[in-house]
């Protein structure tokens, strides 16, 4: 199940350019769940492909971990106007679907707050709660899931670059079969 590219499920409709479906392995084990399409993503209808995409290119290639080899995708498939947050009301309109690219994953990360919001239903604090693996149940079926820094959020911060560089060591033990070794649980 996806929107289909007229999708009018919400009001992000009449301000998009493009339906941003997911990028990747679409049989991945691990998915990466950003917020919502910036302007370039709105432009080429693919995710992470403005700045945040390629810091994140970046930290996957020198961990070699292939883009490929993932699933990449947003809580909302269309862009909210001026990158703000995506409401509550449009992430409700995407979860229906979102649920659907994420029920037979091993691992999500999700990439930055509100993200991890929209999956867990409650606030996080990424300094404190970032790469602690805990549970997400997707329709019934309880998955691994690990709460990351936003790419964006590492342009000025090494220690952000650090953590999600962390993600990805994370994302690669579940790609290659050996993840949860501990849920640490937040
Ligand atoms: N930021 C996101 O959260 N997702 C994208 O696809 C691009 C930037």
């Amino acid at each position: 199940m996806r929107p289909n590219k007229d999708c009018t499920g919400c009001t992000l409709c009449h301000s998009r350019q493009n339906v941003v479906y997911p990028d990747g392995d679409p049989d991945s084990p691990v998915a990466f769940v950003g917020e919502a399409p910036g302007r370039k993503e709105d432009e080429i209808g693919k995710p992470f492909q403005g700045a945040s995409g390629k810091v994140l290119d970046k930290l996957l290639e020198e961990e070699e971990v292939p883009r490929s080899s993932i699933f990449i995708t947003n809580t909302v498939k269309c862009r909210p106007p001026q990158n703000r947050d995506p409401t509550e009301d449009e992430m409700a309109a995407c979860l229906p679907c979102l649920e659907e690219e994420l029920k037979d994953r091993r691992l999500i990360v999700t990439l930055g707050r509100t993200a991890a919001r929209d999956l867990l239903h409650r606030q996080v604090h990424l300094a404190k709660d970032a790469n602690m693996i805990t549970k997400v149940t997707i329709r019934g079926k309880e998955i691994d899931l690990v709460v990351a820094y936003h790419p964006a959020a590492s342009f000025y911060n090494p220690k952000v670059k650090e953590s999600l560089r962390e993600t990805i060591r994370i994302t690669r033990a579940y790609l290659e079969g050996h993840g949860n070794v501990s849920s640490t649980g937040i």
